[in-house]
């Protein structure tokens, strides 16, 4: 495919480039009036419409006028397998009811779990499929999705069964991690060690059989897990392989930024709350600062603190952290918008850290996140815009267009 006329070809990135820190992330390399060249789902080639190479010319082209070409999101934290929505808490958080309150009256993620269990694999391929199309239309073309509904043995292999199937039977990269310790199920409530020993000696061996997992979670917070189990669950993760990707900061500071560290996380996930501590422990590791914007807004609590840890050199990446109780909702757009919006991240480094940065906490920037020759033809093309910053800018509007998956048309 070819296609001409781009008003702007966005996030040019050397394909070596893997992932981007600090003052990296403001620049957002982009070639004004360029022609692009897809071959064999890959990108082939591009240059500018005034020095358009008279040897492709004679090829069937798409004409992209005034229209901008941009990398797809890449999602690197979601949790779209789920057996039902949970709008009956939205009210009560309209209430003023907090997340941990309506945790502990019997909604939130053991709500969840108990739904989950009684589902079946098929239905939760279906309504898991309909939500991954949906976030595919609205430019996302690389995810990661958690287990952690299911929170026995049977429904934790349950869900990341259907993870594998959704791998499978969608033309975009799927990362599968395994998040049962998102919380303590009710029959577990004064027992953390006998689940813990469920999860280290019953289903991480059979995960690991199966390869249902490429990373392991745990949802570090108070009145779920502490930073010792944090720390005991993520030891027994690596003796299978399984590296590191937590939930942790989101509604208060803990250490388990320094067990995250020290386990070699690839990626450090929400951190709401942060302080000085939490910084200086970041800046002299590889791991990822993953922010979720959409999840604040939802919940009504703080935006992370996006521009101290650019300042402090971390790498930051913008993820939906699509789920039934926290962010209902897969629009990577939003995201790119609010992190803007609420955060301060400027266009350039919102779009960086939806795209590269997303991709490197999957470990998948060396093929994804940028448009560079040889790496995967995964893209969009923009409605006509005036600038790069009027996609953020046009809050709750999806500027995206034409999806392009492998250098082929995506429709859904
Ligand atoms: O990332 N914080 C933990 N897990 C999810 C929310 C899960 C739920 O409420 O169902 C999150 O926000
Ligand atoms: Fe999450």
């Amino acid at each position: 495919m070819l296609i001409t006329n781009i008003k702007g070809l966005v996030g040019l990135h050397p394909k070596d480039k893997l992932v981007l820190r600090g003052s990296e992330l403001s620049n957002l390399p982009v070639l004004e009036n360029a022609w692009l060249l897809l071959e064999d789902g890959l990108i082939r080639d591009f240059g500018k419409m005034d020095a358009f190479p008279s040897s492709i010319a004679y090829l069937p082209s798409y004409n992209a006028g005034g229209r901008y070409v941009f990398p797809s999101w890449c999602d690197s934290h979601t949790h779209i397998v789920f057996a039902a929505s949970r709008e009956e808490e939205f009210a009560m958080k309209i209430q003023g009811k907090t997340y941990e309150e309506i945790a502990a009256a019997g909604g939130g993620i053991l709500n969840s779990a108990n739904k989950l269990q009684k589902a079946s694999e098929e239905e939760l391929f279906e309504s898991a499929a309909i939500r991954l199309k949906q976030m595919i239309l609205q430019g996302t073309g690389a995810v990661e999705i958690k287990s952690g509904y299911g929170l026995t043995t049977e429904s934790e292999i349950k869900m990341l069964r259907v993870i594998k199937r959704l791998k499978d039977q969608f033309p975009i990269p799927i990362k599968a991690t395994f998040l049962a310790a998102h919380a303590f199920p009710a029959e577990f409530k004064n027992d953390h060690q006998g689940y813990i020993a469920l999860i280290t000696s019953e289903m991480l061996p059979l995960i690991a059989k199966e390869n249902l997992a490429d990373y392991i979670d745990v949802f570090c917070e108070k009145g779920f897990f502490s930073v010792e189990e944090t720390n005991q669950i993520l030891k027994a993760g690596a003796k299978y392989g399984l590296k590191p990707k937590i939930h942790t900061n989101q509604l208060s500071v803990s250490g388990a930024i320094e067990v995250a560290v020290e386990n070699n996380a690839i990626s450090v996930d929400h951190l709401e709350e942060s302080n000085e501590e939490t910084i200086n422990t970041l800046r002299n590791a590889d791991t990822i600062v993953t922010l979720l914007p959409s999840c604040s807004f939802y919940l009504g609590i703080p935006f992370a603190d996006a521009k101290s840890f650019i300042k402090a050199d971390l790498p930051v990446a913008l993820a939906t952290d699509y789920n039934p109780g926290s962010t209902p909702s897969g629009n990577m757009n939003f995201v790119v918008s609010i992190g803007c919006i609420k955060m301060k991240m400027l266009p350039e480094q919102a779009i960086n850290a939806a795209t590269l940065n997303g991709a490197a906490a999957m470990e998948i920037s060396g093929n994804y996140g940028s448009i560079a020759v040889g790496k995967k033809a995964n893209l969009f093309i923009t409605k006509p815009m005036p600038s790069i910053a009027y996609l953020p800018y046009s809050f709750g509007e999806s500027m995206v267009d034409k999806v392009i998956l492998n250098g082929e048309f995506y429709n859904g």
